[in-house]
């Protein structure tokens, strides 16, 4: 018999009878304050790529512990992918780092969020500027071909203090460029189309600053060659702290960008990566 993981020793016997439990199917760990993992999919949710749920485990006094997690899979996989930060006292985080395959997790399966496509009106550019664990309502809109069908060219940037933190993002650009079934579903002839711009701001890496100071001294452009943010074909998704949301949303207002909402869509949408 192999040995029980902390998580399932305290979790086990009341998240498994619970309806909202899903198996946990792999995890991978890219640092010590990050890592990703997937669970079983409720055959009942849909969700639109970019989404959240509520997840969690049940807390020393029986009652389920839940946080929110932008769902980093796109809405045809299978399985529902998760990519999370570790904090030390996290009340949540603090244990969830522990899970093992075969561990139990709780999922409410009601997917709500901003980041989604219905929340844009058309154009031509798609910007999805993210920091830290905010990259994860991308991972999932990187990997769906709605994404490619609607714009021309889908620019991902994610900043991170190092380059470490940049892991998970990069491999997951990486995939969607190599991936067999990805490559065709988004179009063989799309695949440039996807530009990759990742920055550290403490760790030395080939490009380095905060996406708000390459905004603002037109190196994120010079750099890419493409001209300033236009709201007449640019379009934007920002998911990050609330300090850098901030930040964003003025420089995207700056240049005549309106926010969106899924009742009145727009040419920006934005959602906090976490609270606090
Ligand atoms: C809409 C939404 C979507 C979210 N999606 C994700 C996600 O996909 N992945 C994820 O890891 N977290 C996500 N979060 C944050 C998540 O809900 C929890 O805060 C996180 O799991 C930590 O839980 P905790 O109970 O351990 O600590 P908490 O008590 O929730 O947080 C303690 C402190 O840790 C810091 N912190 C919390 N979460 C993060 C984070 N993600 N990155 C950096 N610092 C953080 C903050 O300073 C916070 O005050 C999301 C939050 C919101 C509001
Ligand atoms: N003590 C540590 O070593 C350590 C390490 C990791 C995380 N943490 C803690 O964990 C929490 C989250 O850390 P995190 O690194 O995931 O997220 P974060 O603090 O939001 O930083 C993520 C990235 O976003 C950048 N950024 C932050 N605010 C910005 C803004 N207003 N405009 C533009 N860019 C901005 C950061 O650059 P800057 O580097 O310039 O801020 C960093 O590169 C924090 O509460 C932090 O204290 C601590």
């Amino acid at each position: 018999m192999t040995e029980q993981s902390p998580v399932t020793q305290t979790n086990a016997t009341h998240v498994a009878k619970s309806p909202d439990a899903q198996v946990v199917t792999a995890v991978r760990h890219y640092t010590d304050s990050l890592f990703s993992f997937r669970v079983t999919r409720p055959a009942s949710l849909r969700f639109r790529s970019g989404e959240f749920v509520m997840i969690g485990l049940m807390g020393d006094n029986g009652k389920p512990l839940m946080r929110a997690y932008s769902i980093a899979s796109p809405n045809w996989d299978e399985e529902l992918e998760f990519y999370s930060i570790k904090v030390a006292d996290g009340p949540l985080t603090s244990r969830l780092q522990h899970i093992q395959e075969g561990d139990h997790i709780i999922l409410r399966p009601k997917p709500v969020g901003t980041l989604v496509h219905d929340a844009l009106v058309p154009g031509k550019r798609l910007w999805l500027f993210s920091t830290g664990t905010g990259f994860a309502p991308f991972a999932s809109l990187l990997r769906d071909p709605e994404t490619f069908e609607k714009f021309e060219q889908v620019i991902v940037t994610h900043t991170c203090r190092d380059v470490a933190e940049l892991t998970y993002g990069r491999e997951l650009v990486e995939s969607v460029k190599s991936d067999e079934m990805l490559r065709e579903l988004i179009g063989e002839e799309n695949l440039d189309k996807l530009v990759y711009y990742p920055t550290t701001t403490r760790e030395e890496s080939p490009k380095m600053g905060r996406i708000t100071h390459l905004i603002e001294n037109g190196e994120l452009f010079s750099d890419l060659g493409l001209p300033p943010l236009d709201p007449a074909t640019d379009r934007a998704m920002v998911c990050g702290s609330l300090a850098f949301n901030l930040d964003i949303k003025a420089l995207l207002e700056q240049a005549g960008l309106r926010e969106g909402a899924n009742s009145d869509p727009a040419e920006f949408v934005i959602e906090k990566a976490f609270v606090g």
